[in-house]
């Protein structure tokens, strides 16, 4: 169980007052139009994980999303890889995510490309989903896990919302076969607010919460920013995380290298 003093600092860490417009400014400081704006604009300020738009892409491509289909992205930030399944499956996206401001600046940038309809956005936490069993046919989820310790109950919860034949698929830091993790790094200034687990150790929690792993693979962690296309401050990482990005950047380099931390890409069915 998730305490509420780790619920708010998870909140806090990720917090930003004033998203959506800091988004629009820098869109419209890199000379693109905000009435005719794409998903592939909004990308470097909206998809918030390793890999950026292109890894999206490259889960999704592992996965057969039907036009309207029900998917639930949890923990899903500013809602870009939602409003990407929507415009590239036609399939109907809940978005859930802890932070207020990241929900609230999705909401926003979903009404501004025209994806009202098919993106649904609520605040909550992914270890108590709100959602009725059974309810989707695709949970989808990227980087969104490492804050939370109870992750017994969070695949638990993947599964009970899911449909029978759904699918799980998520892309996800792991412990490396280093330890301990260098702080800061991007979700966490310490190991307060960090729970990573070793890749074995993950997938026989998720299979014994009801998954068969139909891909599993664990790349190489590369959580280098989308590359800018404009000025200073043009990269969801550089807004939220300022003058701290150096130092989680030098962080995660050592990370990487000394196998402190993996990511693993996974598309699993739920039976
Ligand atoms: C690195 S961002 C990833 C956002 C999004 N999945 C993406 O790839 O663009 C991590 C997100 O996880 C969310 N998060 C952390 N713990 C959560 C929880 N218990 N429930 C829901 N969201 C959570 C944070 O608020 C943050 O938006």
């Amino acid at each position: 169980m998730e305490s509420a003093d780790n619920l708010q600092a998870v909140n806090t860490h990720w917090n930003r007052e004033g998203l959506a417009q800091t988004i629009l400014d820098s869109l419209a400081a890199a000379g693109k139009r905000l009435d005719a704006l794409t998903i592939e604009d909004l990308a470097p300020l909206d998809q918030f994980h390793g890999g950026g738009m292109a890894a999206t892409r490259e889960l999704a491509a592992l996965v057969e999303i039907s036009e309207g289909a029900r998917v639930l992205d949890a923990g899903g930030g500013l809602g870009g890889p939602a409003r990407t399944l929507a415009t590239l499956f036609g399939c109907k996206v809940t978005m859930l995510d802890l932070s207020e401001s990241y929900v609230h600046a999705a909401e926003i940038l979903t009404e501004r490309i025209g994806l009202g309809d098919q993106v649904k956005h609520h605040v909550g936490n992914a270890v108590e989903l709100p959602f009725d069993d059974g309810s989707f046919d695709l949970v989808w989820t990227q980087q969104a896990g490492m804050n939370i310790s109870d992750k017994e109950r969070l695949y638990e919860g993947f599964h009970r919302v899911l449909a029978q034949g759904g699918t799980l698929a998520f892309q996800e830091f792991m412990a490396g076969p280093v330890q301990p993790v260098i702080f800061p790094v991007m979700w966490a200034r310490d190991d307060s607010s960090s729970f990573l687990r070793t890749p074995n150790e993950m997938s026989s929690l998720i299979e014994n919460a009801g998954f068969r792993a139909r891909v599993w693979d664990e790349i190489t962690v590369n959580v280098a920013p989308a590359r800018r296309t404009s000025g200073p401050g043009y990269g969801i990482q550089e807004i939220v995380m300022g003058d701290d990005l150096p130092a989680i950047r030098l962080a995660t380099k050592r990370n990487e290298e000394e196998g402190r931390i993996v990511r693993v890409r996974a598309v699993l069915e739920r039976f």
